[in-house]
């Protein structure tokens, strides 16, 4: 099958150091061109990375090197501007998240590919990390039961205010919180819950920029899930919990070990220890970034999607959602009360 042609627009931090390096090594992915509006990071991206052109306008580079899908990764406005300039065109997307500045610039984006017959997805990678693949296949198996709860917990930098004359669309910390970072925890827990039908939620405002937010969460389905987002530490840690009903659990640590407890015995003497038996999977050493974290897994997986004719996750109508679900954790911090989120539309 051949590969997708690929642009990218945006040769900054993000996309030079967690998303291009993994391209190489995607065979579904044939890098055509590297966009940006700095020449000099648009050269050395498409040197670096083994793109056959480089250009600074993104109008000219879909006009001259037709590619199939474009993956734009620059400020949110630029998500969204850009990002409805490439649906135009008839391009698959890949957007960094957040899919756009605002709940209502997120739903054009959806609308604008629906319309188009493309398709589009977000990255918000950690679907796709490798550790999380393992416990998302432990919690699919019959012998795990139905999923009954999840806990994620996400520890990042303090976000500070963001500057709307930059693309970052609002000053407000806590929307920046919830478009920055919050949006990575909430994918997840969508992801393993499925759509959340209420939250509950309390935050605190430390010294700086320093804030955390604790959720409650109950999904359509009727199952439940909390959040513990904390915006205050120098570094990023991780942690899920997946419970199923059959008396199992897996979790995750920084998307790294994973460990999958039963209370079943593996040798003999384990009997009536009442200890923990447990089954781990931890990385070997040589696992890259673009592998455990999902940088490049997100890629692969999109550029499958394509060839296959499928839609990706996830997909901009989840980049949509996991904005309406940081509304209404806000409205429920604001408001002390458990806050409806607005139903699938
Ligand atoms: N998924 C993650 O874990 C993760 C981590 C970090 C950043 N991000 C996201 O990545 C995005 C980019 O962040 P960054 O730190 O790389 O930003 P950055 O400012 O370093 O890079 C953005 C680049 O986009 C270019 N650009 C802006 N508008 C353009 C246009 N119209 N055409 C062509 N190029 C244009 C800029 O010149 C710049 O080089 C952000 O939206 C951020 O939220 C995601």
């Amino acid at each position: 099958m051949d590969p997708i042609r690929l642009a990218v627009v945006g040769a900054g931090a993000q996309c030079t150091e967690s998303l291009m390096p993994g391209i190489p090594y995607i065979e579904e992915i044939d890098l055509v061109a590297v966009c940006d509006l700095q020449e000099e990071l648009a050269a050395r991206n498409a040197r670096n990375f083994g793109a056959r052109a480089a250009h600074t306008d993104v109008a000219t580079m879909l006009r001259d090197e037709t590619p199939d899908a474009v993956m734009v990764v620059g400020p949110p406005q630029v998500h969204l501007d850009v990002g409805l300039q490439v649906i135009e065109a008839g391009c698959h997307l890949f957007i960094e998240k957040p899919a756009a500045p605002t709940i209502e610039g997120a739903r054009q984006l959806v609308d604008a590919a629906a319309a188009k017959g493309v398709v589009g997805q977000v990255g918000h990678m950690m679907r796709h990390a490798d550790p999380i693949r393992i416990a998302a296949d432990f919690a699919a198996a019959d012998d795990f039961g139905e999923v009954l709860s999840v806990e994620s917990r996400y520890t990042t930098w303090p976000t500070r205010q963001l500057s709307p004359d930059k693309g970052w669309g609002t000053p407000d910390e806590d929307w920046s919180y919830m478009m920055v970072q919050g949006g990575h925890p909430i994918d997840l827990i969508r992801h393993f819950l499925g759509p959340i039908a209420r939250v509950a939620a309390f935050r605190a405002h430390g010294a700086g920029s320093a804030k955390v937010y604790q959720v409650s969460l109950e999904s359509v389905a009727g199952k439940v899930g909390f959040l513990n987002l904390q915006d205050s530490y120098n570094g990023w840690t991780t942690g899920l919990e997946i419970v199923g009903d059959k008396m199992a659990i897996v979790t995750v640590d920084d998307l790294g070990r994973v460990s999958f407890r039963r209370g079943e015995c593996h040798v003999e003497a384990e009997r009536g220890t009442k200890g923990n038996s447990t089954y781990v999977w931890e990385p070997h050493h040589t696992l890259t970034k673009w592998q455990r974290s999902g940088y490049g897994t997100q890629l692969q997986h999109f550029a499958g999607c394509i060839q296959a004719g499928e839609s990706p996750m996830p997909s901009l109508y989840d980049g949509y959602r996991n904005l309406v679900v940081g509304q209404a954790i806000l409205d429920a911090c604001e408001s002390g009360q458990v806050v409806a989120v607005p139903a699938d539309d």
